[in-house]
């Protein structure tokens, strides 16, 4: 019996320790191999079909040949779809016109899963990808992103366990919310309302009075209103708290974490980063200490651009990117108008018209990535902004609490992951550093 037969019949198991890794390849030059996978592309000529396979690991282009293969393996190999699933055994062969450098010459040919036409070709509207999601997501380019995706969430770990950090887990359903109360989603929670958590921070801070460095990463939600290239309504925040970290500290802990992250993307994935337009160097260069400019000089310098904006107004999406247009390292902005702040924001005591706050700003225009501030640790400071905010005191009881009972000064800050991924890919739009983005107008797939 043949081989291929042989070990399907055997099972899932036997198959395992024969199939080898397209992307270890290089490895079998001359060997008969076995492979597994998805149809790329398929094309015929006379007496030889091309198939290109995908394993996700990699693609390599397979070359059957009508003398060499049962009728039936070339009737099979000339039949398919892209998608469709195939085993092979064949010999690899060293090629430098293949592409990958490689090719494998057919020896034994399965068609294990025809299927149907695939729906994605060429040329396709964003908006049916999107529609396709739960196929798109195949596509080297997805897989890629989300390569990055998972690498960024490992190095921040490393960075923050290397520091001392525990990790910690913070609930998703909450009873009021943290953020600001216009982007709450609102979940029927048994006969009460319950909201999902737009941040784990105020959980942080209840933690570091029992550990000093904690962090959550998790899921954030949002119920944004606007489309945006930047915003969902579900994404994932890392959200590191320290006790007895002035805001000052803070800032220079997340600078050593964006040149941590973007050395060690850069030197590890070179290939990733050149396949998105993205120059490893440019992220090589990144260099803590990044400039902290002021709400107040960023004013200053809006205005000398042209812009109708005082002291006072809002900086938003388009007043950020002008900011930092041309710039390559990410810069802090400072000490916002506390009326656009969040209430447990401590209060700037050299003006106390600002808090001690900062937004990382990503270069090349692309805008806030991270968002931190110093807390108010004093009980009556934070009942203060409770009330100026229009926010009920009852609501945050709990949280109260904690300046009434070991309350030090702390800071902390958020990082948006899928904004991190966008900036170094150059992604166009947030949707593409995250399997399957959620934003107002989808939530399906
Ligand atoms: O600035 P934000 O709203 O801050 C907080 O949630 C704080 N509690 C964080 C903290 O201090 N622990 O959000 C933090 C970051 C932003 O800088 C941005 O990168 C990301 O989360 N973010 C979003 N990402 C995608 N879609 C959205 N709708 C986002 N909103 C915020
Ligand atoms: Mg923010």
């Amino acid at each position: 019996m043949k081989e291929l037969e042989e070990l399907k019949k055997k099972g899932l198991e036997e198959m395992a320790k024969r199939v080898v890794r397209i992307s270890d390849i290089n490895n079998h030059n001359n060997n008969s191999i076995i492979l597994r996978g998805w149809v790329y592309r398929q094309r015929r000529t006379g007496n030889k079909s091309f198939v290109v396979l995908r394993d996700g690991t990699g693609i390599v282009q397979c070359v059957v040949d009508k003398e060499k293969v049962s009728e039936k393996e070339w009737k099979d190999s000339n039949d398919l779809f892209i998608d469709s699933v195939v085993t092979l055994k064949g010999i690899v062969k060293e090629d430098q016109r293949a592409p990958g450098g490689y090719e494998v010459q057919v020896e034994e040919f399965s068609l294990d899963f025809k299927g149907e036409p695939f729906p994605i070709g060429k040329d396709q509207s964003t908006e049916f990808l999107l529609d396709v999601r739960h196929l798109w997501v195949r596509s080297q380019r997805i897989v890629d992103a989300l390569k990055i995706k998972a690498a960024l969430i490992n190095e921040c770990r490393d960075f923050l366990n290397e520091r001392g950090f525990l990790e910690i887990q913070s609930p998703m359903l909450t009873s009021s919310a943290a953020e600001s109360g216009a982007t709450v989603f609102e979940v029927k929670y048994f006969d009460r309302k319950a909201y999902l958590a737009q941040t784990g921070q105020l959980y942080s801070e209840a933690m570091i009075s029992g550990y000093p460095l904690v962090y959550v990463f998790g899921p954030s939600f949002r119920a944004e209103p606007s489309r945006t290239p930047r915003h969902l309504t579900e994404f994932w925040q890392l959200e590191p708290e320290m006790a007895f970290y002035n805001q000052n500290m803070n800032m220079k802990l997340q600078e050593e974490l964006v040149e941590y992250f973007t050395h060690n993307i850069a030197k590890k994935y070179p290939d990733i980063l050149k396949k998105f337009g993205r120059e490893p160097k440019d992220l090589l260069e990144i260099k803590a200490p990044f400039e902290r400019v002021t709400y107040a000089k960023a004013i200053k310098i809006l205005q000398d651009k042209g812009l109708n904006i005082k002291w006072g107004d809002g900086i938003g999406m388009d007043e950020e990117k002008l900011l930092v247009q041309e710039n390559t390292q990410p810069i802090f902005l400072t000490n916002l108008p506390k009326e656009m702040r969040a209430f447990y924001m401590k209060i700037n005591p050299e003006d106390p018209r600002t808090v001690l706050d900062a937004d990382v700003l990503a270069p090349e225009g692309i805008g806030e990535i991270i968002g931190g501030s110093e807390r108010v640790s004093d009980y009556n400071e934070l009942i203060q902004r409770i009330k100026e905010q229009g926010l009920k005191k009852e609501d945050y009881e709990w949280y109260l609490d904690l300046r009434k009972y070991g309350s030090v000064p702390h800071s902390g800050f958020g990082l948006g992951s899928e904004r991190v991924v966008r900036w170094i890919l150059k992604l166009e739009s947030i949707r593409d550093a995250i399997p399957f983005p959620r934003t107002i107008n989808r939530l399906t797939p």
